[in-house]
């Protein structure tokens, strides 16, 4: 509310001094020319209280409103209400003994009521907007005047939201969101979603008001910034309207690029499904180029596959292998760390091969050479066996290569026989072959074992024995006679005396051509005749018996002779 204080001498000392209209020329000078006109010059009285309310008041455009006063049953002459809307002041309506006289402009929109000396307007247009001013002129010819002001709102809307760019990209570009409406006395306020955007939250945002619009400005916009939609709202005292939900792409990346390998071993085999992948966050997505030890390689994509490694001059080195990503939109190209490893071919058709199958290997003649190889795959190494333990390489009759792709054995002796193995093995891999070496000699010297003296019908078993390879052929002669007995026992099912005498072994081996023989003799005796005397068991019994007595017999000697009585003092 402003008043006019009419004293014409000095303002009223309660209110700032801002606020007393008399700060406005144009309208007091018109205002003074009006009561002036009515009051015939005749002196004003000072107000003593309010007779309107505080304003402004706001209303809505073709509506109706009514500015009331304070004033309770007054008594006046005439009551006055004009208007001024900044520029002039024009006469609304003055009631009065004579009645409601409503000036020409407001005919049919004004009407003040006689008891209460409210104002009421109907069919509001924006023009309306001004002050009002009443002045109660009392019959002794005091003023009292009052002024309030009257808002005339538009309806808010078309509340649209615009930007000065279509996209934009992270760090870089400021982005200048305009939020326009329709409406009088707007207010506006932004939203991230739901959240007010307030230009304190960051040095990055800054918001500028005009009349019928606003400004917000985003320096080095953030993907976060437009992540979720951003809305205006509009408001005016009596309404609100918010914008449709506005987005705008931010291009951002590509951020951390990280390479995963499928499998994370510094070694890879040739015939797996080994790739790498690249991975970032980017938008628009990333395009991805790969290099192996800064060599642009001929894969795009997002994931390297081992073929395209193997298409490398150089695939089987060990390598260091990088992702690129470049975003379109922001021109950053962003490399992911590095990548190590080797492809390496796995082993195939590892053969052990020695003398061909078949040959016959002499000792003490013949040599072999055992070798090692795999067709395929670079082997690391090598491990022979022969029988499960490695072999004597001795460096003379028995020799291996320095990389261990070979056993030389020159010349070949009897404990060579065996089964060889030879293990090859690289990162990647690991293949064993076997190779049963057979070394002919023999038979060594020819023995029998089995009993000498039986007696008639008990069982005799001979066997005879002779290390050879390969295995001998035995035949058993009787006295010097061929027996017909082929294998290496010979048995005798009941003794009888003409059992008795020499058997002689004869062992053969066939590939050697060479004969050794054993002769080992057999009596026959009566039964009995071997139970004669007693066995070594029986005689030794006797003897610990005999032992025993005796020393059974010193105990109780010894035992007595100390319990020889002590003479009775009785
Ligand atoms: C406004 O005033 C006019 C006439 O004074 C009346 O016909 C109309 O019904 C009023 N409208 C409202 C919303 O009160
Ligand atoms: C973003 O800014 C950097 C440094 O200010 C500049 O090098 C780069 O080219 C800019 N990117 C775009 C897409 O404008
Ligand atoms: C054994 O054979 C390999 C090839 O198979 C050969 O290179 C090597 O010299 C031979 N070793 C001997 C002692 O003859
Ligand atoms: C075999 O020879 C032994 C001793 O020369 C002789 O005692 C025995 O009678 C002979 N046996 C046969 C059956 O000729």
């Amino acid at each position: 509310m402003r008043r006019l204080t009419c004293s014409g001498v000095s303002a009223r000392r309660s209110g700032s001094p801002a606020r007393i209209l008399l700060s406005a020329p144009a309208m007091a000078t018109a205002t003074a020319a009006i009561v002036a006109l009515l009051l015939g010059l005749s002196g004003w009285r000072a107000a003593a209280r309010d007779i309107l309310p505080p304003g402004p008041v706001d209303a809505a455009v073709g509506k109706n409103v009514t500015l009331a006063t304070l004033l309770q049953n007054p008594e006046y002459s005439f009551i006055i209400w004009n208007f001024n809307d900044g520029r002039e002041q024009t006469h609304v309506a003055t009631v009065g003994s004579a009645g409601l006289k409503v000036n020409a402009p407001y005919e049919g929109r004004a009407s003040v009521d006689a008891t209460s000396g409210a104002l009421r307007l109907s069919a509001l247009t924006t023009d309306d907007s001004g002050d009002f001013s009443v002045s109660v002129v009392s019959a002794d010819g005091g003023t009292e005047t009052a002024e309030i002001r009257l808002r005339v709102l538009e309806p808010v809307s078309g509340v649209l939201v615009s930007a000065d760019a279509a996209e934009a990209v992270e760090h870089n570009s400021t982005l200048v969101l305009t939020c326009a409406a329709n409406g009088s006395f707007l207010r506006f306020t932004w939203l991230n979603e739901t959240r007010p955007i307030v230009a304190s939250d960051s040095e990055r945002l800054s918001v500028e008001e005009s009349e019928a619009s606003s400004r917000l400005t985003i320096a080095r916009v953030l993907r976060t910034d437009l992540a979720r939609p951003i809305f205006c709202s509009a408001a005016n005292q009596l309404e609100t309207e918010k914008s449709a939900p506005f987005t705008l792409p931010v291009h951002y990346g590509p951020d951390e690029v990280t390479v995963t390998a499928s499998d994370p071993s510094r070694f890879v085999r040739a015939d797996s499904d080994f790739n790498l992948t690249c991975a970032t966050r980017s938008s628009p997505a990333a395009t991805f180029t790969w290099y192996q030890n800064q060599t642009l390689m001929d894969s795009v994509g997002p994931v390297l596959p081992l073929e395209a490694v193997r298409r490398r001059p150089l695939w089987r080195e060990t390598s260091r292998y990088t992702c690129r990503a470049t975003n379109a939109e922001t021109e950053r190209v962003v490399a992911s760390p590095a990548v190590s490893f080797a492809v390496v071919e796995a082993l195939s058709g590892v053969e052990l091969s020695g003398p061909a199958v078949g040959a016959v290997l002499l000792a003490g003649e013949d040599s072999a050479n055992l070798s090692c190889a795999a067709a395929a795959g670079v082997v690391d190494e090598r491990t022979w066996l022969k029988d499960g333990r490695p072999p004597a390489i001795d460096g003379g009759r028995v020799t291996a290569a320095p990389d261990g792709s070979w056993i030389s054995l020159a010349p070949l002796r009897e404990d060579d026989n065996g089964r060889y193995e030879c293990r090859l093995a690289n990162a990647v891999s690991e293949q064993k072959a076997a190779y049963e070496l057979v070394v002919n000699y023999g038979p060594e010297a020819a023995a029998v074992s089995g009993e000498s003296a039986v007696e008639l019908r008990d069982a005799v078993t001979l066997r005879c024995t002779a290390a050879s390879v390969p295995p001998a052929n035995f035949t058993w002669k009787f006295n010097g006679t061929l027996t017909g007995v082929k294998t290496p026992t010979y048995a005798i099912a009941e003794a009888v005396y003409k059992n008795t005498g020499a058997y002689t072994c004869q062992a053969h081996n066939a590939v050697t051509g060479k004969n050794v023989s054993s002769t080992h003799n057999l009596s026959v005796k009566e039964e009995g005749a071997l139970d004669e005397g007693l066995s070594d068991g029986a005689i030794a019994g006797i003897i610990i018996g005999i032992l025993a007595a005796l020393g059974v017999a010193i105990g109780v000697v010894m035992y007595c002779r100390q319990k020889v009585p002590v003479e009775s003092p009785y």
